[in-house]
């Protein structure tokens, strides 16, 4: 005799829908925080008010860049400074929201801005020296938000998703920094060459 094997349960998604509207209730002080949250809030709150940091030094240095650009490039270039300085304001300010939703508070104290940001803040003589020192900081960043979202996992998908969403920026603006370097490198080589062919004619 055959037995027909017994269907086998659909998985739930919910659980317990009962026990999970109990916790949020419990909980509503917590605002966005749940008790379902998985991460290690302090240590997630901690790591978001350094990316809030970087960001707010990323848009020191640039509106610095913006302001002393100089040179027969300098105009396009201090546009595109002025963009990204504003880009990277907007990305702060995702952050800090995100980190006043978890019950933290973003850290917004000039002192120790400095040590407590990833990338830094280096002005650069020359437009050339500007672009490579916001390149060198968008590859900092890149790096430490890749870490960051490596981190956060499945323990806060929505952390997760808003640094894979300023990563992606991040990367975008690496990649206008380098084409910015290499064009701008081989305008100055250029003009170097011009230069020296009429000091031998
Ligand atoms: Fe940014
Ligand atoms: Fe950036």
């Amino acid at each position: 005799m055959t037995t027909k094997p017994m269907p086998k349960p659909k998985p739930t998604f919910v659980a317990d829908i009962e026990e999970i509207r109990k916790r949020a209730r419990q909980h509503i002080l917590d605002g966005a925080v749940t008790g379902g949250y998985k991460g290690d809030r302090q240590t997630v709150i901690r790591v978001l008010n350094e990316a809030l940091a970087t960001e707010i030094v990323c848009v020191l240095r640039y509106k610095r860049h913006h302001y002393t650009a100089k040179g027969i490039h300098s105009q396009a270039v201090a546009e595109e400074f002025l963009e990204h300085a504003n880009e990277e304001q907007g990305h702060a300010d995702r952050i800090a929201e995100r980190i006043v939703q978890l019950d933290g508070d973003p850290d917004l104290n000039p002192e120790g801005l400095a040590s407590r940001s990833h990338s830094q803040y280096v002005e650069g003589a020359t437009l050339v020296e500007m672009i490579r020192e916001d390149l060198i900081a968008e590859r900092i960043a890149i790096e430490s938000y890749s870490e960051i979202i490596r981190y956060l996992g499945d323990n806060d998908s929505t952390s997760r998703r808003l640094m894979e969403d300023i990563l992606a920026n991040e990367e975008e603006h690496a990649e206008e920094m380098k084409t910015l370097l290499e064009s701008i490198g081989e305008d100055e080589k250029r003009d170097e060459k011009t230069r020296e062919r009429k000091a031998a004619s």
